[in-house]
């Protein structure tokens, strides 16, 4: 029997933005897939045995001499390749063929025939009218096939869109299979891990049960110590542990007053009340606003939130005994965008500033069962133990939480405020089912004063902000048309169920130039 990670693709990453994507369609085929940088060792992808190798897109100008280039002996494993965008253009100028700028810069949709219906790749994945509808996104293509290839498919701009050499098993795309406007990209992407002859064993079971298996020999009878924070990655850590080791898991959560309405409690309920895991609730909220009380700069009051959570966590660390392994919800995405190319070619994306990181001086053996999931694969395995779904699929939340939600200073009353206000919003998202329409949402206290009038009633109170954004990276972001109506609910609602509050204001900044978080 083979093991359910044995058959598996190799991306060697050229830099392209869709390169993570790639490697998640592959998996969602069920068929496990990692990436690389395209300058790794050879040696490396030899003891890697995979049983197929993609080469990604990239920003690269294939024509200029010093552009990246795949280890010629690549082509030489016997192994199938599939090279995409730029990966198709310097398979074809390695192998010995020509790119040339294109006459026509491609972006966008485009309409490709299929020249040959015997293609191993293409053939029968096309529509009724014979062509595919595709996502193109290039300016340079290629002009000559490398000898023993065929071009196996065209579009009006780009004569050579797919390339084809079926002795051998190599395979180029000018288009992007791997993004959804590509119609029949996963059909494409499955073909070709067929042509691999991969079994497809990467299944949410499977990879719960083989969790569970690697976290009972590592642990063997130790104890483990797990930061729990509410948030996906750290629940679904806690519910894997608890199966794998039942007690010898201890949880903290630390309760720096700065979470959302209820947020502590519910945390308790789902984890130690419903799932019998053992989990220390570190009330530590006097600390946190006595620490956040005189500061305003923003950046400050991260690294104060930060060392208190670190100051909390070791003094409940402490307080346990013959703890010996720590674990973290560090998922597949952390490990690659902290990793680059050798030649510092491969487009590095920048990791979010995290708080609530937890000390490093602790003498702990690490261990993360996440790190090879991506979000989308953690949130899966989430159900599969039973991790209610209001909770795997709530917007993010960031580390210092309200902390940077309330502006300037920071203290009990404005947090009590704008956790009523956040709330009322998040249950009116909800009953007109826009919550998940848009991909993050909340209110922010203004520690502002604004004159109000309720009935013969002269009010000077503060003032809440409402966020809501559409992102697909939260590196940009578009600030969500929210119907007026719905608008008009929350206010009013806002107004007159918080006493404090005089005036609610809606934020209509997008990213850039503003951020997401008002601080
Ligand atoms: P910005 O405000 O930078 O936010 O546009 C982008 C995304 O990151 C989240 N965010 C944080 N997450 N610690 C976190 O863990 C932080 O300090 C932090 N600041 C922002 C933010 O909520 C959004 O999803």
């Amino acid at each position: 029997m083979k093991k359910f990670q044995e058959d598996k693709i190799l991306i060697l990453d050229f830099g392209s933005q869709y390169t993570q994507l790639i490697a998640r369609r592959i998996r969602e085929i069920n068929v496990f897939s990692e990436l690389v940088p395209f300058d790794i060792d050879l040696e490396f992808i030899k003891e890697y045995k995979p049983k197929g190798i993609i080469l990604s897109g990239g920003p690269d100008t294939v024509t200029n001499l010093d552009s990246a280039r795949v280890d010629p002996k690549v082509f030489e494993l016997n192994i199938p390749i599939l090279g995409i965008c730029y990966g198709m253009q310097t398979m074809a100028v390695q192998l010995g063929g020509s790119a040339k700028t294109a006459s026509k810069h491609e972006y966008g949709f485009a309409k490709v025939n299929v020249n040959y219906s015997d293609s191993k790749l293409l053939g029968n994945i096309i529509n009724n009218n014979k062509s595919l509808d595709v996502w193109m996104s290039h300016g340079i293509e290629v002009s000559k096939a490398p000898g023993g290839f065929r071009s196996i498919a065209s579009s009006e701009n780009c004569a050579i869109a797919a390339i084809e050499n079926g002795e051998k098993n190599f395979f180029g795309l000018q288009f992007h299979p791997e993004v959804t406007h590509t119609a029949k990209g996963k059909e494409i992407l499955e073909r070709f891990v067929d042509i691999c002859d991969c079994q497809k064993k990467w299944t949410v079971k499977n990879i719960v049960k083989n969790t569970i298996s690697k976290l009972k020999d590592t642990l063997g009878d130790k104890k483990v110590l797990l930061g729990l924070s509410g948030g996906v990655d750290s629940s679904v850590v806690a519910a894997l542990l608890h199966r794998a080791v039942g007690d010898q898991l201890t949880c903290i959560f630390v309760d720096n007053g700065l979470l959302r309405l209820n947020e502590g409690d519910q945390v308790m309920e789902t984890f130690s009340r419903n799932m019998g895991v053992k989990v220390i609730r570190a009330n530590a909220q006097e600390k946190f606003y006595s620490a956040l009380s005189e500061e305003s700069d923003p950046e400050i009051k991260r690294k104060i939130i930060g060392r208190c959570f670190i100051e909390v966590f070791d003094d409940e660390a402490e307080k346990l005994k013959d703890i010996n392994f720590l674990a973290q919800g560090t998922i597949y995405p952390d490990i690659i965008e902290s990793a680059g190319s050798k030649t510092g070619k491969a487009k590095v994306i920048k990791s979010h500033h995290n708080v609530g990181g937890i000390p490093e001086d602790l003498n702990f053996e690490l261990v993360e069962p996440l790190r090879e999931l991506f979000k989308d694969e953690v949130r899966e395995i989430g159900i599969e133990l039973g991790i209610p779904y209001e909770m795997l699929f709530r917007h993010p939340f960031p580390g210092p939480g309200l902390g940077v939600r309330i502006l300037g200073h920071v203290k009990k009353e404005y947090a009590d405020i704008l956790r009523l206000a956040d709330n009322i919003f998040m249950e009116e998202l909800y009953k007109a089912d826009l919550y998940h329409q848009v991909n993050q949402a909340f209110a922010v206290f203004l520690p502002v004063k604004s004159v109000g009038v309720t009935g013969d009633e002269r009010r000077y109170d503060f003032v809440i902000s409402l966020r809501a954004v559409e992102t697909i990276d939260f590196m940009t972001a578009r600030w969500a048309r929210l119907p007026h109506d719905f608008l008009d609910t929350v206010s009013n609602r806002i107004i007159n169920e918080i006493h404090r509050v005089s005036r609610v204001v809606y934020d209509i900044s997008g990213k850039p130039p503003a951020t997401i978080e008002w601080e």
